[in-house]
């Protein structure tokens, strides 16, 4: 148990350690909604934004019900249609994107949605209020993991329709990762974990499945600027350009190296699971350029995996780029434009970017 996450509401401290006294006295938990309000109430984000989260984080809820039934709910196994991406979709990728669609409908707090599923974006239902918010999401990261039964996720980036926009198109959403309001993802693993962000800390809620309810279980999470636990998919490892394999072969040579440590490596293939992993013992992400993936940019999505994961990673004070630039920086040019991406503990996102920029310079 994290204590600051919980209030404590009376009681005494020990002496010894200064903790409060583990038995007899009440522990009152923080929900999301009262952390929404607090938000509130601290001038962070406004009625609409709160009701935003709070509707995606029940929309969330019902997407993890939906994972953890597993075969017993028909949902493993492919949809037999493909993505914008011209990847074939899994069932669950589908099932996960109408529910985000229709929880977001009709309460009035957005203009628009856009969704990796989809080509473009999806305007609110004329029947229904329109809101200020546009909201960007991957409803079913690392979804190839559905089958096998390792955690998957969602990721999510809330945005402000530009002023006098009433019928939102792709291009109003192309704004840079700087101005987000909003970002989360939400991890189907063993637990299901809402990590959030309004550019004042990042936070985690942990879902009480008896209650119902997100609760929050740690707040204002720190990544440690050093560690030494990396996570690539090594098997494109010939495809990496120049700079990427010398970081990599530094990393992998240990402590005979040039950076005389050991270094331990991590890969679960959901890009979620593996940030979740960073922010909660440190670490660096990377999916950079490679050969096969050049043309395309890189692997992930800009405006709803790379921004996203980029701002909740910041604010938890590690870095995240593309290897050559602040990935929160780049001015968008299309819904489902890719980018590398090097994220996590500050100081091997450093020298892995150093690397990059250096090389690009001799050139
Ligand atoms: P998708 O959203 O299509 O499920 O993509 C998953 C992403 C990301 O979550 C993960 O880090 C990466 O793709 C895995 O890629 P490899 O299969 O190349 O390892």
């Amino acid at each position: 148990m994290h204590w600051s996450s919980f209030e404590l509401t009376s009681g005494r401290f020990s002496p010894d350690n200064g903790r409060p006294y583990a038995c007899g006295y009440v522990m009152k938990s923080i929900s999301l909604i009262q952390f929404l309000i607090e938000e509130r109430r601290a001038g962070h984000i406004n009625a609409e934004l709160s009701l935003l989260i709070e509707v995606v984080a029940r929309a969330c809820k019902r997407i993890a019900v939906a994972t953890n039934k597993g075969a017993l709910g028909g949902v493993l196994g492919e949809a037999g249609t493909g993505n914008i991406q011209g990847e074939a979709q899994k069932k669950l990728d589908v099932i996960s994107n109408e529910i985000l669609l229709e929880a977001n409908a009709w309460g009035g707090q957005l203009a628009a949605c856009a969704s990796e599923e989809m080509e473009d974006p999806q305007p609110i239902p004329d029947m229904y209020p329109k809101g200020n918010h546009l909201l960007l999401f991957d409803p079913l990261d690392g979804s190839s993991n559905i089958d096998v039964n390792i955690s998957v996720g969602t990721i999510f980036s809330v945005l402000r329709c530009p002023d006098g926009i009433t019928e939102p198109k792709a291009e109003h959403f192309l704004q840079a990762g700087t101005t987000q309001l909003a970002a989360g993802y939400v991890v189907y693993g063993p637990a299901t974990v809402l990590v959030l962000t309004f550019g004042h800390g990042t936070h985690e809620f942990t879902l009480d499945r008896e209650v119902g309810s997100f609760i929050l279980s740690r707040r204002d999470i720190r990544i440690p600027e050093e560690t030494a636990e990396f996570a690539i998919n090594m098997s494109n490892q010939r495809h990496w350009e120049v700079p990427m394999q010398r970081y990599i072969g530094e990393l992998l040579a240990g402590k005979d190296g040039p950076r005389a440590k050991d270094f331990n490596m991590r890969w679960v293939a959901s890009m979620v699971a593996d940030v979740h992993r960073i922010i909660t013992r440190g670490g660096v992400f990377f999916y950079p350029l490679d050969a096969k993936i050049k043309s395309k940019g890189g692997k992930l999505r800009l405006m709803y995996e790379a921004n996203p994961m980029a701002f909740i990673v910041e604010q938890a004070g590690g870095a995240a780029t593309t290897g050559r630039e602040r990935i929160m920086d780049i001015q968008p040019s299309g819904l489902h434009q890719r980018v590398p991406v090097f994220l996590g503990s500050k100081n091997e996102v450093d020298v892995a970017t150093h690397y990059h920029v250096e090389a690009d310079a001799a050139a």
